[in-house]
């Protein structure tokens, strides 16, 4: 299937399609026909991770598909245990998904976690907090980004969960300016003050948990679904639409065939179709008293993120 999807150009000179298939939480046996499902549909990106645990199966998918590695984008990144050895991770990606090179590499969080620690993603200590190796400076994790990025391993490379105050840890040093920031970005937490700081500094967002993420309340939401019926649009076109219309990339997941295709084909027509003031109204929803964040992991770090609950 053809589909006109939007591209976004990066600060580097690529270009991302707008939407991408995300695979959290995507178990091992479904997401490979999801995979291929959404190639054949006219997806061309694939969110991927390596702490998702299912590259291998993504892999299958990709090659599934029958549509030649040159004309997907694939992200993934690089998990918190491995922040002092970025290739060997890269290196474990690349050969789960068996391609040779990635569009995009991304630090997952920026919490680096102990490596020597007592499990393999998410160590803990004795009191049952996660492990964080407070010895180790994302200056330096940033360095071996841009050194695998030199070495033509990834074609882009940026950062995910970096609030403006983890960017500023690593902008004065870095040679290279992240392309993107992938980050949980939807109409109840739209984190309208970080997008306007990575426009700033020319990085792409992209969002995650588009939809709300698992039981979302998002696509029942009464102003969502509103404007959804008043365009025969479905719930999900206009949270993904709203997203496209703002210049931000839209990871969707779905391991369900239909919704996998209309995650696609209804996005971009809601895109074309939602006006400027659907968008005000969507914008405002979380100032409105609807703000909402669904990923909050208990990092033991302060983030520097707003509406993060506080753990510390
Ligand atoms: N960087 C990070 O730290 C980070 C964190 C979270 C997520 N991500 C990335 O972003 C992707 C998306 O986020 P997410 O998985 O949290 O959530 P999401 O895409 O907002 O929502 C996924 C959920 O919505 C359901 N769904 C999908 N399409 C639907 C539709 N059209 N109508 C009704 N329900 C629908 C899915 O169910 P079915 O699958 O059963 O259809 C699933 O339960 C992830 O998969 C991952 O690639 C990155």
């Amino acid at each position: 299937m053809t589909v006109n999807v939007p591209k976004i150009k990066l600060n580097d000179g690529k270009e991302i399609p707008a939407v991408g298939l995300g695979t959290w939480q995507s178990k091992p046996e479904e997401v490979r026909a999801a995979v291929a499902h959404a190639i054949k549909d006219g997806y061309r990106h694939i969110d991927c991770a390596w702490g998702y645990g299912n590259e291998k199966d993504v892999g299958e998918g990709i090659r599934a598909s029958g549509i030649s590695r040159s004309e997907l984008f694939i992200t993934s990144k690089l998990w918190g245990t491995w922040h002092s050895r970025v290739e060997e991770c890269l290196d474990q990606t690349l050969a789960n998904l068996g391609v040779d090179y990635l569009d995009l590499y991304l630090i997952h969080w920026p919490v680096p976690l102990n490596p020597k620690g007592n499990h393999p993603i998410f160590p803990l200590l004795p009191d049952g907090k996660r492990d964080v190796d407070h010895s180790w400076d994302l200056k330096d994790t940033w360095k071996q980004m841009e050194a695998v990025l030199k070495k033509g391993k990834v074609r882009s490379i940026g950062v995910s969960n970096f609030s403006q105050a983890k960017l500023e840890e690593i902008l004065p040093t870095a040679e290279i300016t992240p392309a993107v920031d992938q980050l949980e970005i939807h109409v109840y937490n739209p984190q309208h003050k970080l997008l306007d700081y990575l426009k700033s500094k020319g990085i792409t967002p992209q969002a995650y948990s588009p939809l709300g993420s698992t039981n979302s309340p998002l696509l029942a939401d009464a102003d969502v679904v509103d404007i959804a019926k008043h365009h025969d649009l479905q719930p999900s076109d206009v949270l993904i639409g709203y997203l496209l219309a703002k210049g931000i990339v839209a990871l969707p997941k779905s391991v369900t065939p239909a919704r996998i295709t209309s995650n696609l084909t209804g996005a971009v027509r809601a895109h074309e179709t939602l006006t400027k003031t659907d968008i005000e109204r969507l914008d405002r929803l979380a100032a409105g008293g609807k703000q909402k964040r669904f990923i909050t992991p208990p990092w033991p770090v302060d983030l520097g993120f707003e509406h993060w609950p506080k753990l510390l």
